[in-house]
C-alpha cells in the first residue's frame, strides 16, 4: 500500500488552480507566496497593523502574530471616535481612508465611499462593493449597478440628479463574499457618520445586509421589502424603506413584479416631502 501524503508537487496545477477558484480565490494579491495555513493558528482576532498615511500606497499588510490583540468592540469604539470627530463628508471620507482596523481593507484595491448627487434629498445605501466597484472605487457601477440605475430610470429618478449612493461596508470582501457580522459592525459607525452628515429626507436601503445592520434586526428582506419605517436621527424621523438588492433579481426575475411596487410606494413618498 502507498502511505506516502500527496504534497503540492504531486497535485496536477491546474486542478489546484480549480480548487483555489472553488474557494474564492479569484485574484494574485502578493509576487511571493506565502503559506497562510500554517499561520492561520497563530492569529485570532484581527490585530493592529502599522498605520500608514491615506495617500501612499500601503504595502499588503498582514496580521502579525507579536502585534497586540485589539478585541472588535474596542476597534468599534474607536471608530466611534474618530467619526465623532468629522463635521464632513469630506472629513469621513478621509477618515476611512486613514482607518486601518478592518481587515478588508487588506485586500481590497480601493476604499469605496460614494457617489450621485450630494445635493439631493435622497440616500440609497447598499452593500459592500464588487469587483469592479473595488477596481474604479465607486458604488454599484457593474452589473448590479446598472440594473439599479434602471430600476431608478423606471420611476423618473438618475443618480446625476435625484440620489446620493453609498454602501455599509467600504471595501469589497474577499470573492465577493458577503461581509461578516464582525465587519458590518465595524463599518456600521462610519455609515451612521455618514447618514448624519448628509441628512437625507429619506433612505433606501438595498438588500439584507445593510438593511439589518441599519435597522438592527435580523428580518429576512423578503419580509422587509417595501414596509416604511422611520430612522431616527437628531430627534427626527427619516423614512426609510429596504429593496431586494439588484444581485437577488438577477437570480430570481420573477422578483422583479415586488420590486416595480417597491419603486412606485418610493415614488409616491417622494412626492410628499418637504421642499
Ligand atoms: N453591490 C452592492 O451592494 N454595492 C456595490 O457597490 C456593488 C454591488
Amino acid at each position: 500500500m502507498d502511505n506516502t501524503t500527496a504534497t503540492d508537487q504531486d497535485l496536477d496545477p491546474a486542478n489546484m488552480l480549480k480548487w483555489y477558484i472553488e474557494c474564492g480565490v479569484d485574484e494574485c494579491i502578493s509576487e511571493n507566496e506565502t503559506n497562510w495555513f500554517d499561520e492561520a493558528s497563530e492569529i485570532q482576532v484581527i490585530q493592529k497593523v502599522s498605520t500608514t498615511s491615506s495617500s501612499e500606497k500601503k504595502p499588503i499588510s498582514r496580521p502579525v502574530s507579536k502585534a497586540p490583540l485589539v478585541s472588535n468592540k474596542e476597534i468599534i469604539s474607536n471608530a466611534e471616535k474618530l467619526v465623532a470627530q468629522c463635521t464632513s463628508l469630506e472629513a469621513l471620507n478621509e477618515a476611512i481612508l486613514s482607518f486601518e482596523d478592518c481587515s478588508l481593507k487588506n485586500t481590497a484595491s480601493n476604499t469605496v465611499y460614494c457617489d450621485g448627487n450630494p445635493q439631493s434629498d435622497i440616500m440609497v445605501i447598499g452593500e459592500a462593493p464588487g469587483v469592479d466597484e473595488d477596481r474604479d472605487g465607486k458604488p454599484f457601477i457593474g452589473e448590479c449597478g446598472q440594473l439599479l440605475n434602471k430600476m431608478f430610470a423606471a420611476i423618473n429618478m438618475t443618480r446625476e440628479n435625484d440620489f446620493y449612493i453609498t454602501n455599509l461596508v467600504p471595501w469589497r470582501p474577499p470573492g465577493n463574499r458577503k461581509p461578516t457580522s464582525a465587519e458590518c459592525d465595524i463599518c456600521l459607525p462610519f455609515l451612521k457618520r455618514h447618514i448624519e452628515l448628509f441628512n437625507p429626507k429619506m433612505i433606501i436601503l438595498v438588500g439584507g445586509t445593510s438593511a439589518n445592520a441599519l435597522l438592527d434586526n435580523n428580518i429576512g428582506i423578503t419580509k422587509l421589502r417595501g414596509k416604511w419605517q422611520e430612522y431616527e436621527m437628531d430627534g427626527k424621523q427619516i423614512p426609510i424603506v429596504s429593496i431586494l438588492h439588484p444581485e437577488y433579481l438577477i437570480r430570481q426575475p420573477n422578483c422583479k413584479k415586488q420590486t416595480w411596487h417597491d419603486l412606485l410606494s418610493i415614488k409616491e413618498r417622494i412626492g410628499t416631502l418637504e421642499k
